[in-house]
């Protein structure tokens, strides 16, 4: 579009405009109110000046004859006032005054004139405008009675002067500004725009421009840069999930490949069974990693929140433990709960279970000294609201600095190597965690770890 269109089209310049309609409307009003209250009035006041002497003339003609009349005319005539009479008879010749003939004038009985006059100033002589009125005594003679408007008409003039170049002044500044306000704002609004296209053409880096002055655009592109600093690091995540997946996988299926060449090598049905029951076994860890990772996706999608219904978690304590008590006790160790009744919580039992098989399965593994047996507790109960599921053992635990990374997907602490698992447990604890609009809270259990799962408590409608 045309610069210079697009200019006139921002909302910015529309409201310069509408303003300064609005003001010029108002300087106008104003202006012309100045110039009806002294030009216009003062011509008024002049015109019935002028009236009333003709009707006094009149009078004095009526009253006093021609002599009266004649009288008083070169009175006035003789007083330098402005004032310009004239009286003469019928064939125009003149009688009284300080004009010396009839202007040309209309042949009615009574207007006004108007007629140039020149006037002595001093040593030069100037053309004036004067005003008058023609009147008819009694048929026999004329007369006219005048003022020099010049001065008048000079004030009027100075005046709509003033108007045409005040309206002039305001429309010009008022334009000017606009446009140069609407410029400024475009100009900002096109750098956010040149900002998000080279975000959207891959340079996640980009940010929007910000001026400083907070006003709105400022706050705006804040609003988006901040936006954008989440998308990143979302979208840092993700890549480093799917190399991490890809990595994953990558060993493996490596360790297949070698194992099945190696056993076509050997030619021998002996190793070609052993191959084969190998690549099953370790198929199905991948299989395993796989499910694991759709049920961290589908948990933190939360697609399934509307599946969820009002369940006693203290069931799903017993259940799970019940099913893990024999594997405790084949290690030497316990497993014993005491979760009572009552762990109201909006949930999805399968995932629930699963989070706590998670957390036992760790205890199991990671919940013991060198030499000694896993002595696990799994307590449920209700505190401030919440329903709290605590798995507690006197293992190793996990340093404080590496609770926030062991909840990411494949991370597996370095004393912890030796163990199967493929590092997806506690990411899909905390998936679900995040479905049920719960927490995962991993704590010192001085010694061990306590992690328990932190769920809103479910109220019953009454
Ligand atoms: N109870 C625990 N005691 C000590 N370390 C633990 C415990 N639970 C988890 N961890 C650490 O957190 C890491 C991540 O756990 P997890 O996601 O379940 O993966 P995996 O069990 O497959 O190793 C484990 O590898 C281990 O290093
Ligand atoms: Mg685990």
């Amino acid at each position: 579009m045309n610069p210079r269109i697009k200019l006139l089209r921002t909302s910015t310049f529309r409201l310069a405009a509408l303003y300064l309609i609005l003001f010029a409307v108002s300087v106008s009003a104003l202006l012309g109110y100045v110039y009806w209250n002294t030009a216009v009035l003062l011509e008024r006041q002049t015109d019935e000046t002028i009236r009333a002497e003709v009707q006094a003339l009149a009078d004095q003609y009526r009253i006093r004859g021609l002599r009266g009349i004649i009288d008083t005319i070169q009175r006035r005539s003789a007083e330098d006032s402005g004032s310009v009479y004239l009286l003469t008879d019928s064939s125009g010749r003149r009688i009284a005054g300080n004009l010396n003939s009839l202007p040309a004038m209309p042949d009615d009985e009574a207007a006004w004139i108007e007629f140039p006059l020149d006037v002595e100033k001093g040593s030069s002589r100037e053309r004036h405008i004067v005003r008058a009125f023609h009147a008819d005594l009694a048929g026999s003679f004329d007369l006219v009675v005048g003022r020099d408007v010049e001065a008048l008409r000079q004030f009027a003039s100075i005046i709509r002067r003033t108007i045409y170049y005040a309206l002039a002044i305001a429309l010009v500044l008022g334009l000017g500004g606009g446009l140069l306000m609407s410029r400024n704002f475009l100009r900002r609004v096109d750098a956010i725009t040149d900002a998000s296209r080279t975000i959207m053409a891959g340079n996640m880096a980009g940010r929007m421009p910000v001026q400083g002055s907070n006003d709105e655009l400022d706050r705006l592109a804040l609003a988006l840069n901040e936006m954008l600093d989440q998308i990143e690091s979302l979208m840092a995540a993700m890549k480093e999930v799917s190399s991490n997946v890809a990595h994953d996988l990558k060993t493996p299926l490596t360790r297949i490949k070698a194992r099945v060449e190696a056993a076509l090598r050997s030619g021998s049905e002996g190793e070609y069974r052993a191959a084969l029951e190998r690549t099953v076994d370790e198929s199905d860890r991948l299989l395993d990693t796989f499910n694991a990772l759709l049920s961290i996706a589908r948990a933190e999608a939360g697609q399934s929140r509307s599946g969820l219904i009002p369940i006693d978690a203290a069931s799903i304590v017993s259940d799970v433990v019940e099913l893990y008590e024999p594997m405790a006790e084949e290690e030497g160790g316990t497993l014993v709960s005491d979760a009572r009744a009552g762990l109201m919580v909006m949930g999805d039992r399968q995932l629930l279970a699963q989070a706590l098989t998670n957390l036992i399965d760790n205890a199991l593994k990671y919940g013991a000294r060198e030499g000694e047996t896993p002595q696990i507790t799994v307590s449920g109960a209700v505190e401030d609201d919440k329903v709290v599921i605590a798995v507690r053992d006197h293992g190793e635990g996990i340093a404080p600095e590496d609770r926030g990374r062991v909840t990411d997907r494949f991370v597996r602490l370095d004393s912890s190597r030796s163990k199967p698992g493929n590092g997806l447990g506690l990411s899909l604890v905390s998936g679900v965690m995040k479905l049920h609009k719960g927490t995962l809270v991993l704590e010192d259990n001085a010694p061990g770890l306590s992690a328990k799962l932190v769920l809103p408590l479910h109220h019953e409608a009454s």
